[in-house]
């Protein structure tokens, strides 16, 4: 058995391999693209614990990324640099700040589902789920309503990846350098004109170093964060949307729980999270020689950690295959673990709940078209690209 992250034939299904490298090969090795993959739950857990010997300094997907030519990402950043943006935009998104913000979420769900419910049904991903995380992540950023979908068209291609090498496709990085420019050209409009959005706000902040003295951030650090914050804040939730209306479709009995008792809602995303995790495994570079499972990994290999493969792992969920709105709290790997745990899994949460809770208020009964459903074919993000759906 192979893991080929790129196949669209594990896109379809990548669980039947997950278990098979879990039982065979914990510690795997894929020599033709040239990585290592952990993939049962406790390894995963520990190796995200040792940030500083499984980095992200290199990219966090297969593809080896210059993040010395990129724009600067808490996310691709080691301690103690990560530590230092990460407190600076912490505050802003604890759970108690973004609990402030349910009554904007539900408003904008609501702006999204009202026509769909005129109409009986619709795209549930191009009409819904990229939208309501969309609006609300460009509303705090401060990014005009007129731009929003051609950025988030630039963010989508960005991450387009093909089968084969050189995976990522010509298209994909002139959408990186499209998006790019327009952060650039937003962050010149926000110092000349600045307004309450997150990006005038990263403009003003200021980082305390060490020996008392204060420092701004520059140009390519506010850039960084808003196009970090955009494309983490939309593509994940229009994932995790998707899944949940395609997993309850083919779960009618776990819908039915959610009906009758709305307060399941919060497990239910908790347990789309588990059981398709819209981000399946975060890269890392060995920065020492490390053996896991009796197999050497030497300094500078690329490992995997794969937490769609974790989330699925006998060895910590009873019937990890089954879809169960009342499995219960644990400790979840589908926002990562540690030091890079999601900055904005309070928002997901609260978009998620919201999300679910005002389309089964008005699409109690849908069916979805399954032949016609497409997914996207991107590194680690895996999910619908196009779910149709109608009010049964
Ligand atoms: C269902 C939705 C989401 C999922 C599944 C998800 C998943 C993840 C995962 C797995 C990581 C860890 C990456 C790593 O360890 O390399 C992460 C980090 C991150 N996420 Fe999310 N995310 C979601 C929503 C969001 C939202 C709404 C935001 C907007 C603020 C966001 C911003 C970030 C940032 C900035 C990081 C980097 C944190 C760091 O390096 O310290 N995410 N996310």
């Amino acid at each position: 058995m192979e893991l080929d992250p790129f196949s669209h034939e594990f896109h379809e299904d990548p669980y039947p391999v997950y278990r098979w490298l879990r039982d065979n090969a914990p510690c795997y090795r894929n020599e033709k693209v040239g990585f290592y993959a952990l993939s049962r739950y406790q390894d995963v857990l520990e190796a995200s614990q040792q940030p500083l010997l499984y980095s992200s300094a290199e990219g966090t997907t297969i593809e080896t990324l210059d993040t010395t030519a990129m724009l600067p990402m808490m996310i691709f950043m080691d301690p103690p640099d990560h530590d230092v943006q990460r407190k600076l935009v912490s505050r802003a998104f604890t759970p108690r700040a973004i609990a402030d913000l349910e009554p904007f979420v539900r408003a904008t769900a609501i702006q999204c589902l009202e026509p769909l419910q005129e109409k009986g049904g619709g795209d549930f991903v191009e009409e819904f789920s990229a939208i309501l995380p969309m609006n609300v992540i460009m509303e705090l950023l401060g990014v005009p309503a007129a731009d929003r979908n051609q950025l988030r068209h630039w963010m989508d291609a960005s991450l387009d990846r093909l089968e084969e090498p050189p995976y990522i496709p010509d298209h994909a990085i002139e959408a990186m350098a499209q998006s790019s420019g327009y952060w650039a050209s937003l962050l010149a409009d926000k110092r000349a004109h600045p307004d309450d959005g997150f990006v005038s706000k990263l403009c003003a902040a200021e980082i305390e170093n060490d020996d008392g003295t204060t420092s701004r951030l520059t140009d390519r650090e506010v850039i960084g964060f808003a196009s970090l914050i955009g494309s983490a804040g939309t593509e994940t939730l229009t994932k995790l949307l998707a899944n949940s209306a395609v997993l309850f479709h083919r779960n009618p009995d776990e819908w039915q729980k959610v009906l009758g008792n709305p307060s399941k809602i919060p497990g239910a995303v908790e347990e789309t999270l588990r059981y398709w995790a819209p981000s399946q495994y975060q890269g890392r570079v060995l920065t020492d020689d490390v053996t896991v499972h009796d197999v050497d990994m030497p300094k500078g290999s690329r490992v995997l950690l794969l937490t769609g493969a974790a989330n699925h792992d006998e060895r910590e969920y009873d019937d990890p295959d089954r879809f169960d709105v009342d499995r219960g709290t644990h400790v979840a790997v589908g926002f990562g673990y540690g030091l890079h745990f999601c900055l904005g899994a309070a928002l997901a949460r609260l978009e998620g709940r919201i999300g679910l809770e005002e389309f089964a208020r008005r699409f109690p009964a849908y069916e979805i078209d399954e032949a016609n459903v497409r997914r996207v074919h991107m590194s680690n993000v895996h999910g619908f690209a196009s779910v149709p759906f109608a009010a049964a």
